[in-house]
């Protein structure tokens, strides 16, 4: 599989075949580096992080990601750059590209890391944008194969904020792979019409359902519940509405067993807000495998920049 010189700024623009291979390779490279063994596929890159919004586990996976390939990470913070201040994204794009490698780009537009894309020249990866969190599906994706051994067939439930980043880039990543992907939500936070319709058709195609609800009894039968904060980066001040909405869409006890299956996993993209979208008590019993999601995605991270920018 080649997919060198390639960004990835949305799923959609990855065959399914293309996101099985960064997922066995990220498994490959976690396995490597559990051995002590790390490459040298990034020796001599210089790879810039920008961030507009804050992170933890994308800046860190990236960083030691990067490092661990013998590459060079700058991480660039939103008051350190120009970037659409004083000049713009084209011309910003411009510069990096001819002094970096590779670009990772967080922020709030799915437009600037487009236009990063099309005028650096470079491959560029979306470290989260309102629209899509790309590298989150792949370490989502990673970490149910390693519980299932699988992902194909699987029942996948996302709870909560049904049109955000998480809702949107799952039900693409899920459509794309054949996983029966659930949105449950109420019906003021269901995803756009238009990238619903999207997701049906890969659906179609891998053999898989995609359901947009806001009806508890949905979550029979899932292999996992998935739940992100019902704020996201920018939307702090929504916070007493979406508390007031989202409520009785809490991750709690009751609708993990609701499932019906004993052996249904949960998981965060994290950060979590314990108390909203998910309570102590679920989110603990489940805490081995939300921090091997947060774990893989370093491995999946550098999966993605050493398949598209590695030698
Ligand atoms: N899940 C995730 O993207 O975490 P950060 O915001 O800490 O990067
Ligand atoms: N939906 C969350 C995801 C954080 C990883 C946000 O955008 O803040």
């Amino acid at each position: 599989m080649n997919l060198k010189g390639r960004s990835l700024l949305t799923l959609k623009d990855f065959t399914p075949a293309e996101i099985e291979y960064l997922i066995d390779l990220a498994a490959d490279l976690k396995a490597k580096k559990k051995q002590g063994i790390t490459g040298n596929s990034l020796k001599g890159k210089n790879i810039a992080l920008i961030f507009e919004k804050p992170s933890t586990r994308t800046r860190c996976a990236f960083t030691v990601g990067c490092i661990d390939e013998g590459g060079h990470p700058e991480y660039l913070g939103k008051n350190d750059i120009q970037l659409g201040h004083k000049e713009s994204v084209e011309d910003t794009a411009r510069v990096l590209g001819r002094i970096f490698d590779g670009i990772e780009f967080r922020g709030f537009k799915q437009e600037t890391v487009e236009k990063l894309a099309k005028y650096s020249g470079v491959p560029v990866w979306n470290g989260l944008t309102d629209l899509y969190h790309p590298t989150q599906i792949l370490a989502d994706f990673l970490t149910l194969k390693e519980q299932f051994g699988k992902l194909a067939g699987l029942n996948l439930v996302f709870v909560g904020d049904g049109r955000n980043n998480m809702a949107n880039s799952l039900m693409i990543g899920s459509g794309k792979i054949g996983i029966n992907f659930t949105i449950l939500a109420p019906k003021s936070l269901w995803p756009k019409e238009d990238l619903v319709k999207t997701c049906k058709e890969y659906a179609a195609v891998a053999g898989s359902t995609i359901t947009i609800t806001d009806d508890m009894e949905a979550v029979k039968d899932a292999d996992a519940i998935y739940t992100d904060v019902w704020c996201s980066m920018g939307e702090e001040d929504l916070a007493a509405d979406r508390i007031a909405i989202l409520k009785p869409y809490q991750v709690n006890q009751t609708l993990m067993d609701k499932t019906g299956k004993k052996e249904t996993i949960f998981l965060h993209c994290l950060p979590a807000v314990k108390g909203n979208e998910v309570t102590e008590d679920v989110f603990e019993k489940h805490s081995k495998v939300v921090f091997d999601e947060a774990e893989n995605r370093m491995h999946t991270i550098k999966a993605v920049m050493v398949a598209t920018l590695g030698n």
